[in-house]
């Protein structure tokens, strides 16, 4: 039932752990890049605290990790937790709402939040509390996937949403409403990737199939199991009829790094 799946302020990923880094096709070397920018963009070394603020299974941090920064991650999701975990030991990851985070005001050098804001109706009170936990000066990090479709996964959202079993995330709508909401608080939004990263991936097609079986796109987790399995059914014969049922899918990413940086005295009179 939905109310067990999406807790009041935020969405839960505990049933999707295990096939999370499946359905987020970003390649390992962009990964691997968006850390190192960081890195050199705020100087960081091993012993300059680093916070990936909603972690997940630790996509990002541990290509921080692996780049020697001193990243800690947290996340609300135990299970995500130990996803990222059994991915890559040797750096702190702990449980903690994004909305009460466990750490005293400027803690971090910096702080990355990807693909999160958008699951949270508290958004906002996210984003003051990562402000909070900055040192002065320090930066914010903000990472934007757009692609990741094909014309598969878009017959697939078309139907989820004709069939009245795809909802609105509960968080912010875009990044322009989070930009604004940051520029209100004097920080200064400038993207920092160099417009680098995009990428295709194929993909089988049994193989994306069965992720989809599984329901792994938390705006359709209010579907009944029946209701899910009508959608996959006349998915397979969409499909068909328009000529998709090919042996392998081309699936477009996309990836884009903002930096928010907040001048002296406005972080100095945060909380
Ligand atoms: C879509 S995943 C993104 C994970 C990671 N940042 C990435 O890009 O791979 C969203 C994550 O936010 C976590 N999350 C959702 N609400 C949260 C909250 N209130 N506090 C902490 N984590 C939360 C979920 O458990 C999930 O791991």
């Amino acid at each position: 039932m939905a109310s067990e799946i999406i807790a009041p302020g935020y969405v839960s990923f505990d049933r999707v752990a295990n096939l999370y880094e499946a359905t987020r096709m970003v390649p390992a070397d962009t990964l691997d890049n968006v850390a190192q920018i960081i890195r050199e963009d705020a100087r960081l070394n091993s012993s300059d605290p680093f916070l990936d603020a909603g972690v997940g299974t630790g996509r990002f941090s541990r290509h921080l990790y692996r780049n020697g920064v001193g990243v800690i991650g947290t996340d609300i999701s135990r299970a995500m937790l130990e996803q990222a975990r059994s991915i890559q030991e040797g750096f702190p990851l702990i449980q903690a709402n994004l909305y009460r985070l466990p750490f005293a005001s400027r803690t971090f050098r910096g702080v990355l939040i990807v693909h999160i804001l958008h699951l949270l109706e508290e958004w906002r009170t996210a984003l003051d509390e990562a402000i909070r936990v900055l040192q002065d000066d320090a930066p914010l990090y903000l990472g934007y996937e757009t692609g990741r479709r094909n014309p598969v996964q878009d017959i697939y959202f078309e139907l989820a949403t004709q069939r009245g079993i795809r909802h609105r995330h509960i968080g912010a709508d875009s990044k322009e409403e989070v930009f604004d909401y940051l520029r209100s608080l004097d920080g200064s939004v400038t993207r920092i990737d160099g417009g680098a990263f995009q990428w295709d991936i194929d993909i089988k097609t049994h193989r994306l199939l069965s992720l989809l079986d599984r329901n792994p796109f938390s705006q359709c987790w209010n579907a009944s199991e029946p209701d899910h399995a009508e959608l996959m059914k006349e998915l397979k014969k969409r499909m068909e009829e328009r000529g998709l049922a090919t042996p392998v899918q081309k699936i477009r990413g996309d990836f884009s790094l903002w930096k928010v940086s907040f001048h002296r005295a406005a972080k100095s009179g945060a909380k």
